[in-house]
This record gives C-alpha cells, sequence and structure tokens, in this order.
C-alpha cells in the first residue's frame, strides 16, 4: 500500500491566515493575563507561528499532551491526558490552541475540565475544523480554515506518527 500527498494548504496560504489571527487576539485580548494552552502534538507548529503573530507582552504559554487517536484515522472517542499543564489558570484567560477540531469531544472534554479549574475565561483557536464530522458542537472563537471531511497530515498534524514536519498540509490517500 502506498501512500501519496496532494496539497490543501500551502505555506504562503497558512502563514497569511495564521497572521490575521494573531492580530485579531492581540485586538481582542489587549491588556488581559492569556495562557496559549498548546494541545500537543499536533498544534506545535501552528502554535509556534500565532504566538509570534500575537503583539502582547503578557503572554504565557503552556503545554498539554492529549491522546485521542490509535493508529488509525478514527477517534477512539476516549481522550486521555499524557502531560497536565504546568502551573494553574485560575483568573487567566486560556486560549485552547488546536490542530483540527474533528468530531470535537477533545475541545469539548477540554473545556469541561478547565472550568473547573475557574480561569477567567476559555476560548478556542484552531487552525481548521471539519464540521461534517462533528460529534458535539463546540464553538470555535477563533479558527483558520474549514475544510471537507478528508484525512489531513502535515504542519504538525500526523497520520500514525509520520508527515508532521511538511511545511504545508495536504490530504494523504492510500492505493
Ligand atoms: P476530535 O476529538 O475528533 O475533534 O479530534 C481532535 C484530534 O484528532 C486533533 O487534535 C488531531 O490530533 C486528530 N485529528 C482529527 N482529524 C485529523 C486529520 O485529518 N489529520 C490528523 N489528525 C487529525
Ligand atoms: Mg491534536
Amino acid at each position: 500500500m502506498s501512500e501519496r500527498l496532494v496539497t490543501m494548504l500551502d505555506q504562503e496560504t497558512i502563514a497569511a491566515r495564521v497572521k490575521e489571527l494573531g492580530a485579531q487576539i492581540s485586538r481582542d485580548y489587549q491588556g488581559q493575563n492569556v495562557v496559549l494552552v498548546v494541545v500537543l502534538k499536533g498544534s506545535f507548529l501552528f502554535a509556534a507561528d500565532l504566538c509570534r503573530a500575537i503583539d502582547m507582552h503578557n503572554l504565557r504559554i503552556d503545554f498539554l499532551g492529549v491522546r485521542s487517536y490509535g493508529e488509525g484515522t478514527e477517534t477512539s472517542g476516549v481522550v486521555q491526558i499524557t502531560q497536565d499543564l504546568s502551573r494553574p489558570i485560575a483568573g487567566e484567560d486560556v486560549i485552547i490552541v488546536e490542530d483540527i477540531v474533528d468530531t470535537g469531544l477533545t475541545i469539548a472534554h477540554l473545556m469541561d475540565l478547565f472550568r473547573t479549574r475557574n480561569p477567567r475565561s476559555v476560548k478556542v483557536c484552531a487552525l481548521l475544523h471539519k464540521p461534517a464530522r462533528a460529534r458535539v458542537s463546540v464553538d470555535v472563537d477563533y479558527l483558520g480554515f474549514t475544510i471537507e471531511d478528508k484525512f489531513v497530515v502535515g504542519y504538525g498534524l500526523d497520520f500514525a506518527e509520520k508527515y508532521r514536519n511538511l511545511p504545508y498540509i495536504g490530504i494523504v490517500t492510500r492505493d
């Protein structure tokens, strides 16, 4: 079985949109205490570019390890925290940074978890959204791109841990 890649979003398109999202967040949160919660591993490249597009000085970055996938392309529906935040988020304005909202189960779970920790606010910034696959409805406050129901890789996203290093987002097909 061989895997082929077709570009869905090229580097320039992603970079331009990430800059816009950063500018929007900078405007909305001026003067507030923001924590970007980077959901590992898929969001690491998006978060790295997004945080540099946010023009704020009182910005914290923390990481959360989450596992909801096996080696396949279907969610197990079970969200496991593999690495928790390094500090409390009470009283802070949290922005969860996700690579992709697919079924919505991961974000819904994280919103519930974080609300128990009394942050001032919790919002979601996702690079990609696949509304066709939604199993629970989640509000994505800052969204890069809405995409069709295709399994995508690159720019942090993987297929069985491969392709995270691609600088663009592609569709992987097997034949
Ligand atoms: P959800 O819980 O179904 O919304 O899925 C969230 C997680 O599944 C994302 O953070 C990704 O890690 C993974 N995921 C969902 N769709 C894709 C895809 O098309 N490519 C790679 N990973 C995906
Ligand atoms: Mg992810």
